[in-house]
């Protein structure tokens, strides 16, 4: 049975730290690295074997297309994106925070990835104390890049290092030494970057406890100020999963995963680090991300590029995976000329939902050539298992009046089987619970 929404739906309508009042995000998405490590389902494409001449100018047309993508999708405005009827203000909120990732958002010249950032501030009102990430490889590390994303504002560095054991970056194919990243997180600091983040990757086959144990050690003393830790996840479309289903790469153990979990959490907070999210440590709260906060708090977000999701108050859509189709589909609207908004009336279908609900653009952008490849409106239910599996993974997990309605019993049920607790009103997970929180969501759920 599906929760009950409560009469006053204060939960969804008026949050306290969830939906519109968790800030509002802008993800720009580079669909490009020099190798494709063999784990990765991330939208990117190996570049490494092209002329760079023809790298550069695909990089230049990319870079444009992502420019127009946002243009033109801030110029709908929200109210455009939103589902019909929602109560959305005509302006597009202040953004908290801009994540740049990727892919490799480095491979871009310096000046290219300026002209990116420059182009968030041309479009949109930007809080001046916002949080600017930008993904970088170690071995795109210089002090022209560095010294730009300072210049440009930028406030956290998040550096993909996965291990420092040499043979585990060897079995992960990473294209750098285990010093690589110590060097570049030095560089950046001496550039002027306020703060690095690492990430690490656990529970890779071959990787012993030492292995692991060792790599903490490391990031712990490079001084850093964020720490990601993933298990080490095998997708069946990547060439990882391929392997491993044909016998010829052992698919990591879920017992040794969840033992390097607990080191990671036993030496990271001996270390002073906050476990504030399943796999997110701070030095502090100041430290957290922010732009992942606002995805964990349901917030409301732009996505542009290839692959880039958005979120509006309970719409979401999303742009191709194909960089091709992409590039075709923004040039191609740059040159038809827009129609007139079809306003929110026009857009809703016989039932009051939206007719892309069921996939396609979203109505603003459907009268022409768009990359936008679908897009959902979710319903009160939907909303309240996104709002819970999402709050839940926060350490302190759902203010009182975020918490959307629950059976009293499943409650019940989940706390006697230690994965959920209260807290002040709050509901959050156990140590325990994080680990099953998508079975303890369904249970909550009933
Ligand atoms: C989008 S990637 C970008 C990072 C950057 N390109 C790099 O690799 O240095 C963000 C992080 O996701 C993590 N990641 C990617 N695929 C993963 C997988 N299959 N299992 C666990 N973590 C993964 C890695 O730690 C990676 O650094
Ligand atoms: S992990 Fe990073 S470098 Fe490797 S393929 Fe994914 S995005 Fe590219």
């Amino acid at each position: 049975m599906p929760p009950t929404v409560r009469a006053d739906d204060a939960w969804l309508t008026d949050p306290v730290e969830s939906g519109p009042s968790a800030g509002f995000g802008v993800y720009l998405h580079v669909p490009f690295c020099h190798h494709r490590c063999g784990y990765c389902d991330f939208a990117t494409a190996a570049v490494g074997d092209q002329a760079p001449d023809d790298a550069h100018a695909l990089f230049e047309r990319y870079t444009a297309a992502l420019i127009a993508d946002l243009r033109r999708q801030v110029a709908a405005g929200p109210r455009a994106h939103a589902p019909a009827g929602a109560d959305i203000a005509p302006s597009w909120p202040r953004a908290t925070s801009v994540f740049l990732g990727g892919g490799t958002p480095t491979l871009l010249p310096p000046p290219t990835l300026a002209r990116i950032l420059s182009a968030v501030r041309d479009e949109l009102d930007v809080a001046t104390d916002v949080e600017i990430t930008v993904e970088c490889n170690p071995e795109t590390a210089s002090e022209e890049l560095f010294g730009t994303l300072a210049d440009q504002g930028v406030t956290r560095l998040s550096m993909g290092v996965q291990s420092f054991a040499p043979h585990v970056l060897a079995t992960l194919e990473r294209g750098h030494t285990a010093d690589t990243p110590l060097a570049a997180a030095e560089l950046a600091r001496a550039c002027g970057i306020p703060a690095i983040s690492l990430d690490l990757i656990y529970g890779t086959p071959g990787e012993s406890e030492a292995d692991w144990r060792d790599t903490l050690e490391r990031a712990i003393a490079a001084g850093v100020e964020h720490l990601s830790a993933y298990a080490l996840t095998i997708h069946a479309n990547t060439p990882f999963g391929r392997r491993v289903g044909q016998g010829a790469l052992a698919s990591p153990d879920d017992d040794v995963q969840a033992d390097r979990f607990d080191l990671a959490r036993e030496l990271l907070s001996g270390a002073g680090f906050e476990h504030y999210e399943v796999s997110n440590f701070a030095l502090g709260s100041a430290h957290r991300s922010r732009h992942n906060l606002l995805y964990w708090r349901h917030g409301d977000y732009l996505g542009l590029g290839v692959g880039a999701h958005a979120h509006l108050a309970g719409r979401r859509w999303w742009s191709t995976r194909s960089t091709e189709r992409y590039l075709e589909a923004v040039e191609a609207a740059e040159v038809t000329p827009p129609r007139a908004s079809t306003g929110g009336a026009a857009r809703a279908g016989a039932d009051g939902a939206a007719p892309a609900a069921a996939g396609g653009p979203t109505p603003a952008l459907a009268d022409g050539p768009t990359p936008i490849s679908g897009s959902e409106v979710l319903d009160a239910t939907e909303r309240a298992e996104e709002r819970l599996l999402l709050g839940l993974r926060v350490r302190e997990g759902l203010h009182p009046a975020d918490v959307p309605p629950l059976e009293p019993l499943a409650l019940e049920e989940v706390m006697d089987l230690g994965l959920i607790e209260t807290a002040c009103g709050r509901l959050r997970c156990t140590d325990r619970g994080w680990f099953l929180l998508d079975s303890a969501v369904d249970r909550l759920l009933v």
